[in-house]
Order: C-alpha cells, then structure tokens, then sequence
C-alpha cells in the first residue's frame, strides 16, 4: 500500500527513518527516486519545511521546544548540504531522514497534517518562480538591447524581406522594433504565468485536506505565495503551471529562434557583423567567422518546444488525484527555463555589440524594385485604381535592373505605363515626385503610418516601448519584493525559535 506519512508499521531503526526497509533495496530502488534531481528543489523543500513548522507550532499542532528543535536540525541539514543527505525517495523523505537522525522521534512530527503530494508541488512551485522571474528579466534585457539599438538606427535604411524576397525598403530601427514588440508580449505571458505559478498548495496533504487545524494561508505567507490554491484535490495533483511556464519559454524560445535566423542571415549578407564574443572560428578554416551563438539560440527552440510538448504528453489523461508519473514532470521544466534565459541572455549581447553596415545596407535597401509599392501608391493616391497601377508597376518591374538609378527607373515606368494605359506616366503624376518614390530613404520616410518604419512613426515606437519597459520592470521588481519581505519573515520567525 502506497504510504506517504511516514508511519510505516514496518520502520525499522537500522533503514531510513522514513521509510523503514521496505525500498531499502531491490532493481526499482534507483528508478523510484529523484533524489539526484531534486537538488533543484532543495532549498524549496527546506523553506517548505520551516514555513510549515512554524505554523504547526503557532496553531498549537506541535510544541514549540520540539519545534524549534526541528528548525535548528534543518539549519545543519541545509548547512551540511543536498549532497550529504542520507538515501531516501526523494529529497523530502532524506530531508525529513536527516531531521529525525539529529532530533529523534520527535523529529517526525515536521511531517504532521501533510503528504508529499502537497509538499513536493508547493516546492515545484517556489523553484519555479524564480525561474521563470529570471527568464521575465532577461526579456528586459533583450528588449533594452533592441530598443538601444533601434535608437541609433532609426534612419539606416536596410532591406525588408517577404518570402526571402527584397520587399520593401524598411530601417534597421523598425526591424528590431518588430522583435522589441513580439518580446514584450512574452514578458507579459512570463508574468501571467508567475501569477498562476505562485499559488500555495500546501495543506491540501495527499489530496483529500487534514483533520489538524492548519492555517493554510499563513504558510502561502510565510512563502511568498500570493495566495492558496483552494481545493485540495486541485492543489495536490494539478500541473498545467508546468505546462503553461514550459509553453511561455517556448514560445519566447521560437520568437528567438526567428531572431537568431535573420542575424545569421544578414551576418552572412554583410549587413552586420557580429562582436567576436558573439562569433566562433572554424578549427581548420582560419578565415571564418561563425555566429555559432545565434545557431545555438536557435536550437535552443527545439527543445523548449519539446519540452513543452512532453510536459503536455506527461500530464495527458492522469487520473485525479496523485500519480507518480508527476515526479517526471518538474525538473525539465527548469532546465530548459534556464536555457531560455540563458538564450535570452545570448541574443541580448549579440544584437547590443553587433555593428550594422550601412552602406551594404543602403545598397541593398533598392535591390529587387524593392521601392515597387510606393509607386503603385503614388499612382493610386493620383487617382488611378490600385489594382491598375499594381499592372503598370509590375509591368515594369520585368524591365528593371538593380542598378538603376531613380531617373533610369523612371523613365521604365513610364514606358510600361504607356503599354498598360496608353498614356504616359506623367499625365497622373510629376517625374520628381516618381523618382522622390524610388528612392529607398524617401520611401521609408513617406510611410509614416503608426508603428511604421518613417523616423518620426519609429521614435514614437521606441518611446512607447521605453514605456512598457518601465512599467514591466516595474511589475517584475514588485513580485521579487514580494518574496524577499517573505523570505525575511519567514527567517525572523524561525530565528526566534531555535
Ligand atoms: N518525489 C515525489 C514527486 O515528486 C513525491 C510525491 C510522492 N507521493 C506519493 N504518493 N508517492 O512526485
């Protein structure tokens, strides 16, 4: 019969205190734990234990001498360290092991009105915050390098792509305004999901609550949670947290991966060149630069979509309330919110120190009759249908080259305005004016609709994004103030006992 009280019948003083003998030995001793992955949620489980000490004694559940006997021996076990934790499950039962070799017996009442059920999601959910408040920041991070960057190229005139094709001429500043803005929203579901995340379940205790008394929302305090997760059965079993952190990193991660794609991208073209401790060399040949960061970062995806995938797949179709499955669900999950935030990190420094060629830029800024919508517009602005003046456009699009100069280019359209019209161009539009469209800085400053690529449109982009970033840093900042008032007084009340 499982049983996670810690009152087997069967204990037996020379096994682990908590368990007895019964998983002493045998082939599934080594599958069943995790004690080696939970080093991850040491430091949660010993936070977990004193928060729920404290209140076991507060409502009179459990002395206060025995007590503050039991914060004092998680001191030494926290001191000595996850490494030296006698052999158990998993790292609550070592903990609690460890308590009662230093306390005796009466060291087991820590595990008093709980269950590990509600004891290892409670630690889930206090390692995982950090996690994903450490990814949260380091989209700041990126998002301050895009925005810097974009404020000293909001006139660099680059090239902008569909389907790989020169499409439009557009600046350096819009670009990285663009990934400003999809990064920003991922800060907003990074956070949306903390406030989800940092809801206690502690108390729930197997899943069906306690006959002891237990004060559920001093231990949330005294945690730092924002509150409780209510329904026991909920609290204990319930992981979608997991899934809904895993799917922010990733779709963060794919966000960068797109990121890292267009640098590697334009690195290749010369429309920038990485900072060297962005760049990699080749072991054998000595004339190459790699941006092996920015393909790393783009790796990096993969696996966060896999995580979030496998997350979903582990928690598809468990019945209520516990199942062991669940003790596979946690630690991928941070990992790869670390590789996300270091990922993060990554592409922040690349897109800071890299250098933007502009003149290789500006050149191509007008390859491929990139400037070819802006004299459809002009012409559908004099009147013309746009559809007709798509015709003529397009027409003349078969006949120029990317040399051409705007005279030359003119003169072209003009001619293919005669086949398709049967007039000249220059009976609904000046000559000045189509060779004002043609060029690539002329064009970028006449689309000045908001969020376009004109300066003025772009300025008022980055203003708005040194907004959101205030404000943002702002909401982060008040979540890691929330904690560390937490961790203060959770530490004052565990001082004043042992
Ligand atoms: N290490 C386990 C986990 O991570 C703890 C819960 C064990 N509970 C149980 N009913 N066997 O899920």
């Amino acid at each position: 019969m499982t049983d996670d009280s810690g009152t087997d019948d069967d204990a037996d003083a020379s096994g682990p205190a908590v368990r007895g003998d019964r998983f002493s030995g045998g082939p599934a001793r080594g599958f069943l734990s995790s004690l080696a992955a939970d080093a991850a949620i040491f430091e949660a489980d010993l936070a977990v234990d004193r928060a729920h000490t404290v209140m076991l004694a507060e409502q009179g559940i459990v002395d206060d001498a025995v007590a503050g006997e039991i914060l004092a021996a998680l001191d030494d076990v926290e001191a000595a360290g996850h490494g030296e934790l006698p052999d158990g499950e998993d790292v609550h039962e070592a903990i609690e092991t460890a308590v009662i070799e230093r306390v005796g017996p009466d060291g087991g009442r820590m595990h008093t009105a709980r269950s590990r059920n509600d004891e290892v999601a409670t630690c889930i959910r206090y390692r995982l915050r950090e996690d994903v408040l450490a990814v949260a920041a380091a989209t700041l991070t990126l998002r301050e390098a895009l925005a810097t960057v974009a404020s000293d190229h909001v006139e660099t005139i680059m090239p902008g792509y569909t389907h790989l094709q020169p499409a439009q001429p557009t600046t350096v500043a819009h670009y990285l305004l663009s990934y400003e803005g999809a990064v920003a929203r991922d800060t907003s579901r990074l956070l949306d999901a903390y406030d989800r995340v940092n809801r206690s379940p502690l108390g729930a205790a197997a899943f069906a609550g306690t006959t002891f008394d237990v004060d559920r929302d001093r231990t949330a305090e005294l945690l730092g949670f924002d509150g409780i997760v209510r329904n026991s059965m909920d609290a204990a079993s319930s992981r979608d947290f997991l899934a809904e952190a895993a799917t922010a990193a990733a779709t963060l991660a794919t966000t960068l991966s797109g990121l890292a794609e267009d640098l590697i991208l334009f690195a290749n073209k010369g429309y920038l060149e990485l900072s060297d401790d962005y760049a990699s060399t080749s072991s054998i040949m000595p004339q190459k630069k790699n941006p092996d960061t920015l393909e790393l970062t783009r790796g990096v995806a993969g696996d966060a979509i896999g995580e979030a995938t496998g997350t979903l797949s582990l928690l598809k179709g468990l019945p209520r309330a516990y199942n062991r499955d669940l003790q596979r669900a946690h630690a991928s999950v941070f990992e790869i919110a670390n590789d996300v935030r270091e990922a993060t990190e990554i592409a922040a420094g690349a897109v800071a120190t890299a250098d933007w060629n502009e003149a290789t830029l500006a050149e191509a800024a007008g390859e491929g009759f990139s400037t070819a919508t802006g004299v459809a517009d002009l012409l559908a602005t004099a009147g013309l249908p746009f559809r007709t003046a798509h015709e003529v456009v397009a027409d003349a699009a078969a006949t120029i080259d990317d040399g051409d100069d705007p005279g030359t280019a003119a003169t072209k359209v003009d001619a293919a305005a005669r086949t398709v019209l049967g007039e000249s161009l220059f009976e609904h539009v000046s000559r000045d004016d189509v060779e004002r469209v043609l060029d690539p800085a002329a064009s970028v400053a006449s689309r000045d609709s908001a969020g376009g690529p004109a300066p003025d449109a772009v300025t008022k982009t980055i203003a708005a994004a040194k907004r959101r970033h205030e404000d943002d840093a702002a909401a982060l900042a008040s979540r890691r103030e929330t904690l560390a008032a937490a961790a203060e007084e959770l530490d004052d009340e565990v001082r004043r006992r042992v």
